[in-house]
């Protein structure tokens, strides 16, 4: 699929630039013509020489080269490709493109596309997990960036963590899915998705919560607009941008999830990946409440209502498709049996959230996949592919009903 498609590669200064190289042979043995730009900070990891070698052209480093410019252009160069392909994509890349900087040649052509563009990440484990790297991650998924990786694993500079490179397999199939017609087999259905803690006050200052970001559920909203669902996402308090082309409705308590995604159905599919807080504080009090002789207070809690279950047990516009979650800290795979039974849904999707996994916040996941047939496990992978390898599992069931 491949064969006669132009892949412009940006090579971005990082280690991992080597497998860049392979990349480019494995793409012509695909059939796919490369143009390459290599970047100042490439060329230390890179030769001119064995790209130019490999993709048999120019290659292209310098934003103000009279021949370029008088040849091709900068603007012609990525107007020219089918898809722009940026690996090693390194912080400082990923931070120009979220921003549109363009004061080099490769930051110049990723602002003047029109084309599509993946980027696959790679540097040390501190730098990916900065906030900042986050931000624009984030950012460039709003502009409709596509990313593969990185990997968990051990990096050049001794560390351990996510930040390594994708493997140059894993690319190609990144490179095939952003150039494939999209399919989409959630068009014309309505999806519900929940994400993201839910916030319970104590006082007009205080609240209990818990840890999730909202990844995982952003995720599956993310994935199923772009199987063409009309999503609508309930979220709790995240610090993550609203997906593009979802309707996103913002709550703070349990109650106010269940409430939004009341008045947001009828819809087909629901899928329940919000952490909502199972109790609440009996009595919120009115003013702050104060330090003083009687010592610290005492909290009553009540039950908060469970979504999942009201709306899988609904006798009216149940959707079709029901899918709760199950954060579990130990026999992950039972606990969640004896929850797909006792709330009525269709499927559970488990999940390891004891501390040391990095399921809350992080970007990756191992997840089993109950239902009243048995139970699937995926190895761990990021919190996109479970997305999307749930979102087609859904779609295949829905089509199948
Ligand atoms: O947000 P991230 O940092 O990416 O982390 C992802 C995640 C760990 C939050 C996610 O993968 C996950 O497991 N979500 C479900 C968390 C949870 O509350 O699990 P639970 O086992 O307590 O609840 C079971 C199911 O009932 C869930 O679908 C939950 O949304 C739902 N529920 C729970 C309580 C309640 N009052 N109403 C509900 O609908």
């Amino acid at each position: 699929m491949l064969h006669g498609k132009r892949i412009l590669l940006v090579i971005g200064g990082g280690i991992a630039a080597y497998k860049s190289l392979d990349l480019i042979r494995r793409l012509q043995d695909r059939g796919a013509k490369v143009r390459a730009i290599l970047t100042k900070a490439g060329t230390q990891f890179v030769t001119p020489l064995s790209v130019g070698s490999l993709t048999g052209d120019k290659v292209f480093q310098e934003l103000f080269s009279l021949t370029d410019e008088n040849e091709m252009g900068h603007i012609e160069l990525s107007r020219d490709a089918d898809l722009l392909v940026v690996a090693p994509a390194t912080a400082d890349l990923m931070a120009k493109m979220a921003h549109g900087h363009a004061n080099d040649l490769a930051s110049t052509a990723l602002l003047a596309t029109d084309k599509r563009v993946l980027v696959a990440p790679a540097m040390n484990v501190r730098m990916w997990l900065h906030p900042a790297t986050q931000r624009n991650l984030e950012t460039l998924r709003a502009d409709g960036v596509a990313v593969v990786g990185p990997n968990e694993g051990g990096m050049a500079c001794g560390e351990f963590g996510p930040g390594r490179m994708s493997e140059v397999p894993e690319i190609i199939a990144a490179i095939e899915k952003a150039l494939a017609p999209a399919a989409r087999p959630l068009a014309g259905h309505h999806v519900v998705v929940t994400s993201g803690p839910t916030r319970e006050a104590i006082d007009p200052v205080r609240y209990i919560s818990n840890h999730s970001s909202g990844k995982q559920g952003h995720a599956i909203a993310r994935a199923a607009a772009e199987a063409g669902a009309s999503v609508t996402l309930v979220t709790g308090p995240v610090a993550l941008p609203d997906p593009p082309g979802v309707k996103t409705i913002h709550v703070e308590s349990a109650r106010d999830m269940m409430a939004a995604v009341e008045a947001a159905l009828p819809a087909s599919i629901a899928i329940f990946a919000a952490a909502v807080a199972d109790w609440r504080v009996a009595d919120i009090a009115g003013g702050k409440i104060k330090k003083g002789a009687g010592g610290p207070p005492t909290l009553a809690f009540v039950e908060n209502p469970d979504i999942l279950a009201t709306i899988s047990q609904r006798t009216t516009d149940r959707p079709r498709l029901v899918v709760g979650f199950a954060a579990e800290t130990e026999n992950v795979v039972d606990n969640a049996r004896a929850k797909l039974a006792r709330k009525g849904c269709d499927l559970i999707v488990a999940n390891d959230v004891a501390t040391g996994t990095g399921t809350f916040g992080g970007d990756s996941n191992t997840v089993h996949l109950v239902t009243a047939d048995g139970v699937e496990t995926w190895e761990r992978q990021s919190k996109d592919a479970v997305a999307a390898a749930l979102v087609s599992r859904i779609a295949e069931r829905i089509a199948a009903r």
